[in-house]
């Protein structure tokens, strides 16, 4: 069973500020959707049909989005906007199961995680990190949802976390991992450390925003010191595997854009304008000036 899919969106997104002051970066549009609607879509397009927001103070719009808007519904069907009262039903009908919990205090993603514990319960899940789109066909969730079902005919009790090759001057931005092939994507994770510098790095393996946990990590994360003031999720994942808990990471196949800065925030924009027929019409007459 793996229906429940957890996105942390406490954070203050210090990279984005001054907008951030006001709008949760999760909720800043990519074209017409916010950013938030591309990973929901993601997990339900994998078959994740059990959400969980870990929200802050002043985050609720998050949740808010998904919910119905019974004021709205009845001005727009006044007005006989019918096209407009399709695409909110659109939105308002994706999350069906919708829980949030609060992370009362910015104590990292490792505690935020935590925060979902009860929610959660005693259940494999899966953990998607709103920064990260990801554009792939199958969903990047799928692809792994599928893979670790597949490991669940040879192990148990096992994690798989989807990971990148990046440059050696990014590996300092990334959870990173050592490991041994096990084939050309699946890689079986030895050790992992957080945020290295390029000398420290065991690689240039680098773990991206997609998690499916064994729900022990609950227990492992309330066992590690905080760390500059956070828990880190990867010391979890660390203490699990040196307490034998198998740990997979896998190199997806798609593209991966990080919204969580100004340039990628821009670059994700670009990608998927450039999806768009009408869009990438604008992009071209643009690419002629420049
Ligand atoms: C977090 C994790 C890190 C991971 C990264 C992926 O870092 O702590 O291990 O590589 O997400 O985006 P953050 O970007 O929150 O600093």
């Amino acid at each position: 069973m793996l229906r429940k899919v957890l996105f942390p969106v406490a954070g203050f997104g210090t990279r984005m500020l001054p907008v951030t002051k006001v709008v949760p970066k999760e909720l800043l549009p990519i074209l017409n959707r916010p950013a938030i609607e591309y990973v929901v879509d993601e997990a339900l397009n994998s078959g994740f049909d059990s959400f969980i927001f870990v929200i802050s103070y002043g985050k609720e719009a998050i949740i808010d989005y998904f919910d119905v808007d019974l004021g709205l519904r009845s001005f727009l069907a006044e007005r006989k906007k019918e096209s407009l009262l399709d695409l909110i039903k659109e939105v308002e009908s994706k999350v069906k199961t919708l829980s949030a919990v609060r992370q009362k205090i910015p104590e990292g993603l490792g505690h935020a995680v935590l925060s979902a514990e009860r929610l959660v319960g005693k259940e494999p899940f899966a953990v998607i990190l709103g920064d990260d789109l990801i554009d792939a066909e199958p969903p990047c969730l799928k692809q792994m949802k599928e893979l670790y079902l597949e490991l669940s005919a040879q192990t148990e009790n096992h994690s798989l976390i989807a990971l990148e090759e990046v440059s050696l001057e990014e590996v300092s931005k990334y959870g990173i991992v050592e490991g041994e092939r096990i084939s050309d994507n699946l890689i079986k994770i030895k050790r992992m450390v957080e945020k290295p510098s390029p000398e420290e790095a065991p690689s240039n393996l680098a773990i991206v925003g997609r998690y499916i946990f064994h729900p022990a990590i609950f227990e492992y994360l309330k066992r590690i010191p905080k760390k500059g003031g956070e828990y880190q999720l990867t010391d979890a994942m660390q203490l699990m595997i040196e307490e034998g808990y198998p740990f997979y990471g896998y190199i997806f196949q798609g593209i991966r854009l990080d919204t969580g800065n100004p340039k990628g925030y821009f670059k994700a924009i670009l990608h998927y304008a450039s999806k768009d027929p009408e869009l990438r019409e604008i992009l071209k007459s643009f690419s002629f000036e420049i």
